[in-house]
């Protein structure tokens, strides 16, 4: 039994396979019995549109059931443990899918937990949208040690999750953000130390400056709602607009987890654009959860 709360939860040839695997899952519109009779509990505190639905479609693809569950519908909005939530569900369910702030939470969670977790995103990390991110990039460009991924933006919990990723594949990372909102220091040095290609800059211009993928995500993420005038401030210099992306490979191809704030982040020309990879981005959610819950319940 083993859970999916961090890439860093799979070794490096898993991560590698897994990209692989999701491209033969997608080639071949893969179902199959492998969750029959098998149920899958997901608890979200956050919205969700894309991990929720996929998942769930997953799930059925692969002849499970799924029970969909916020915290105002069990007793966990009346302060009944997470971790005694997790001994509990271990008795009814086969696995539980988990969208919540900390990732401490998850942790907590996962260690009282009898059956498999899976991290469907915290405030630390997105892992589920990286890895399908990473299919998005292997269809294009199988060979990612020429490839150079810019993040603009916020370092949160995908730019964390890019991070871990540069430790098992050999892209170069640039990576931008505005002073104080750096992504997490130790994830940082943990990916460096383990000798991941990183750069880290307060400059956009300088991250993008020949990259073949542009990656950028809102400036303020979900529980941080009481900062987003303040962050429209400090990230008004990294948008991803034409003019930013001028700079970067002429075939560069832009990238975003959506939901997107048009106008913020990114602009709508931007987004609308033949370079803009989302629709894709959000198809492969579906293709690489499956690879994930083969993973995990093979
Ligand atoms: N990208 C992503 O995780 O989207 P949702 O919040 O809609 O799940
Ligand atoms: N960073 C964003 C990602 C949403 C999918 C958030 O956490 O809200």
């Amino acid at each position: 039994m083993r859970h999916f709360l961090s890439i860093l939860d799979l070794e490096r040839e898993e991560a590698q396979r897994l990209v692989k695997r999701a491209k033969e899952i997608k080639d071949a519109k893969w179902h199959s019995n492998l969750l029959q009779d098998r149920v899958l509990a997901l608890i979200f505190s956050k919205s969700s549109t894309r991990t929720r639905v996929s998942f769930e479609v997953a799930v059925r693809h692969l002849g499970g059931s799924t029970i969909f569950m916020t915290p105002r519908d069990c007793q966990l909005g009346r302060s009944e443990p997470l971790t005694d939530t997790a001994r509990v569900l271990s008795r009814y369910v086969d696995g539980v899918i988990i969208r919540t702030f900390a990732q401490s939470s998850l942790e907590a969670f996962a260690l009282c937990s009898y059956i498999p977790v899976i991290n469907a995103l915290t405030d630390k990390f997105h892992p589920c949208q990286v890895m399908s991110d990473l299919l998005t990039i292997y269809e294009r460009t199988p060979d990612f040690s020429h490839l150079k991924i810019a993040w603009v933006g916020d370092g949160n919990n995908m730019a964390n999750s890019w991070i871990n990723a540069a430790i098992y594949f050999p892209f170069q990372l640039n990576i931008a953000c505005p002073q104080g909102y750096e992504p997490d220091a130790e994830v940082l040095d943990n990916a460096l130390n383990k000798g991941a290609k990183i750069f880290c800059t307060h400059d956009p211009k300088e991250a993008v400056r020949g990259a073949n993928y542009i990656n950028t995500d809102v400036w303020a993420s979900m529980g941080q709602e009481d900062e987003e005038e303040a962050r429209k401030i400090v990230f008004r210099d990294f948008q991803l607009n034409k003019e930013l992306l001028a700079l970067a490979d002429p075939d560069a191809k832009v990238m975003h987890c959506l939901p997107a704030h048009r106008g913020e982040e990114i602009t709508d020309e931007v987004l609308e654009s033949k370079f803009c990879l989302v629709w894709d981005q959000a198809e492969n959610r579906l293709h690489m959860q499956k690879a994930i819950l083969e993973l995990l319940f093979s």
